[in-house]
């Protein structure tokens, strides 16, 4: 495990180089992130490139052991290539041309910026091929679906389209274009959706532009790994994941990559609703999920954040620690603070880092250095894993596609995966989060909601894994569009009504509307959002509606298929319901389950061949204190101990 941080030698007096080496050596700090923002230094003027100022930083660093991460600058191109191509820049939905002075505007399909963006990455990476100070190549910086609008990518999505369905007629049919005389006689008439009336965009072609963006993000990355691995076989190479509204498909951009990296920026403010509490787990388990093992935090949270918004208040004391340790027991071996020091200039002046304006020690800076030599301590979790009995399944596509049609009023995809996930994390379970093509078989539970466009494959897949014994959950909104994002002529959830033994007779999707249902053991639950109004045919009423028009009328359900059992959830309920539906789960299918684990106290179970360490997370601002059932070594505090008490974001970890 190690710690780093991300550093832009390009922003300091080239006299600050050797002694912030220093003080990060003396600190702990094991790798720098560099110059994913630098091609004007690397590339002043066209095709005049200089590395001396790059092989003086990396050779001070690596004089203090302190290896490299180094990036393809492609994110931000220089202005006299703008200047020579305007057309390299993006351009809205609205037709218009953004401007430059402003970062990550360059469209990466314009054939002219591949041409550059290829060339530099070439000229560094001959630079710098099997210089061992170099420990890994991050390509660009947090790519997106971007939605840009120019003439290439018009032309591209079009010739993407025609790739896909062979002319007009197959276009035309799979979007269904009779609707509003929309049917396309030429290919010049298909045009990118714009954000103006979105409420009128066809959602076909909507989800399809999507997955062009996406493929064109995970194109460019393709390219660019091709490059570097022309030159250099052996090097790792990886690009940061981040959350935004245009993520692309992550399974599809690290497909080729040697590990997955994402920016790491957990909430400043504990949520006051206890329905949010444990949803950043989700992302860190989400990322150890897209290549099924541990991935690198490229980015991570190091003090107030804003500068076009207002700031948020600072982390809390603890929070530098805690979180950074969450991060490494659900999987990233290594995590570098984004970032060092926090810029004097530019548009990111107050989105801090580890050391504030003043360059001198303050309280997070105190903390990180803990934090460095804590880590050291736990090496011993290094060839440890997480195995888990339950997974959730993430689907981009559904997510991309209740973002086109969000539904109800108060629905969110991601909301519902953060439920279950919440209320396993609740009981203290691993978790994976996984595709919905993973191998399922080693699950005990398999949680996938609202899994909307069908996928053969994915339905085989889940049908495969009942049908072997496995116990799944699906829930409303499920089985609604074919993949083509348009609605199927059947009753719901269409493909899986086997599998569920049951089917939706009506829908309501009732939004703030608030509802009632009752499970098999009395329990009232309130429900709002969606009403799924089940009729059952092999299945059994797991909770029925307990109110209004739809009493006595199944809301959630159960049904026997073949050696498995598959449960449908009608609708959406607050964190109650999840966590006593999947404290049931667990004890039908043997997941064990810590019970009177504090609000906020995450745990994650790691082990190797012979022993296994539990890893108690206080992610809440109260202390709290939890009795172990037996006394256990802590390999924080080198002590046996028969209970933890843990302070605010304070973490322990014991060997079982
Ligand atoms: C990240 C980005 C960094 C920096 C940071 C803070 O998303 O990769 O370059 O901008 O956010 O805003």
């Amino acid at each position: 495990m190690r710690i780093g941080v991300d550093y832009y030698p390009e922003q300091w007096d080239k006299a600050m180089w050797e002694k912030d080496a220093e003080t990060m050596a003396r600190t702990g700090v094991k790798l720098i992130r560099i110059g994913e923002f630098a091609w004007s230094r690397i590339e002043p003027r066209e095709g005049e490139f200089d590395f001396t100022w790059l092989d003086d930083v990396i050779g001070i660093f690596s004089a203090y052991a302190i290896g490299t991460i180094l990036c393809t600058p492609t994110n931000c191109p220089p202005l006299w290539l703008y200047e020579k191509y305007p057309e390299i820049i993006q351009v809205g939905s609205d037709g218009v041309r953004i401007r430059t002075g402003i970062r990550g505007h360059r469209c990466i399909n314009s054939p002219v910026f591949r041409t550059y963006a290829k060339r530099v990455t070439e000229q560094m990476i001959r630079h710098y091929s099997g210089k061992p100070a170099v420990a890994a190549w991050q390509i660009d910086n947090e790519l997106e679906a971007y939605p840009c609008s120019c003439d290439v990518c018009k032309g591209k999505f079009r010739d993407w389209l025609l790739d896909k369905y062979n002319d007009l007629d197959g276009i035309n049919k799979a979007f269904g274009n009779s609707v509003w005389s929309g049917e396309y006689s030429s290919i010049t008439q298909i045009q990118p959706p714009t954000d103006y009336p979105q409420a009128w965009q066809n959602p076909a072609l909507c989800l399809d532009w999507y997955r062009f963006r996406s493929d064109s993000a995970a194109d460019f990355v393709r390219d660019t790994t091709l490059t570097i691995r022309l030159e250099d076989t052996k090097v790792p190479i990886t690009t940061n994941a981040h959350l935004c509204r245009d993520n692309p498909d992550f399974y599809k951009l690290f497909d080729l990559l040697d590990f997955v990296s994402f920016d790491n920026y957990p909430p400043l403010n504990i949520p006051a609703d206890p329905d949010e509490y444990y949803s950043h787990a989700f992302y860190l388990d989400l990322m150890r999920g897209i290549k099924d093992r541990n991935f690198c935090i490229m980015e991570q949270l190091s003090g107030p954040t804003g500068c076009w918004t207002p700031m948020s208040p600072a982390p809390r004391s603890g929070m530098i620690m805690g979180y950074a340790l969450q991060a490494f027991v659900r999987g990233a071996d290594t995590v570098l603070h984004f970032r060092w020091r926090t810029a004097l200039t530019g548009a990111e002046m107050y989105w801090h880092g580890i050391l504030d304006h003043s360059n001198t020690p303050n309280r997070r800076f105190l903390e990180f250095s803990d934090l460095c030599k804590k880590v050291a301590q736990l090496n011993i979790l290094d060839n440890t894993y997480i195995v888990s009995d339950a997974a959730i399944i993430y689907s981009p596509e559904a997510e991309a596609a209740f973002r086109i049609q969000p539904q109800t009023e108060g629905f969110s995809y991601i909301k519902q995966l953060t439920a279950f996930h919440s209320a396993l994390t609740k009981f203290g379970a691993n978790i994976d989060v996984v595709p919905s093509n993973a191998d399922l078989s080693r699950y005990k539970l398999v949680i996938a909601p609202s899994l909307h466009i069908n996928k053969k494959e994915s339905t085989e897949n889940l049908y495969r894994y009942v049908i072997n014994g496995g116990t799944l959950v699906l829930t409303a909104r499920s089985g609604v569009k074919d993949e083509h994002n348009n609605c199927i002529m059947d009753t719901l959830p269409t493909v899986f009504k086997e599998l569920i033994g049951a089917d939706v007779a009506e829908y309501d999707p009732i939004g703030n509307g608030k509802r009632t249902i009752r499970d098999f053991a009395g329990n009232e639950y309130e429900c709002s959002q969606w009403c799924d109004i089940m009729r059952l045919s092999t299945a059994r009423a797991y909770a029925e509606y307990n109110d209004g028009e739809y009493r006595c009328m199944p809301s959630v359900t159960m049904n026997r298929y073949c050696n498995g059992v598959a449960y449908y959830v009608g609708t959406i309920c607050r964190s109650d319901f999840y966590e006593d539906f999947v404290s049931n789960l667990m004890m039908q299918t043997g997941i064990p389950k810590l019970k009177g684990l504090p609000r906020g106290v995450e745990v994650t179970t790691r082990t190797n061949s012979r022993d296994e360490y539990i890893c108690f997370f206080n992610n809440s601002e109260e202390s709290a204190v939890i009795p172990l059932p037996k006394p256990m070594y802590s390999i924080i505090s080198s002590i046996g101990k028969d209970k933890l008490e843990l302070r605010p974001f304070e973490m322990d970890i014991v060997r079982k």
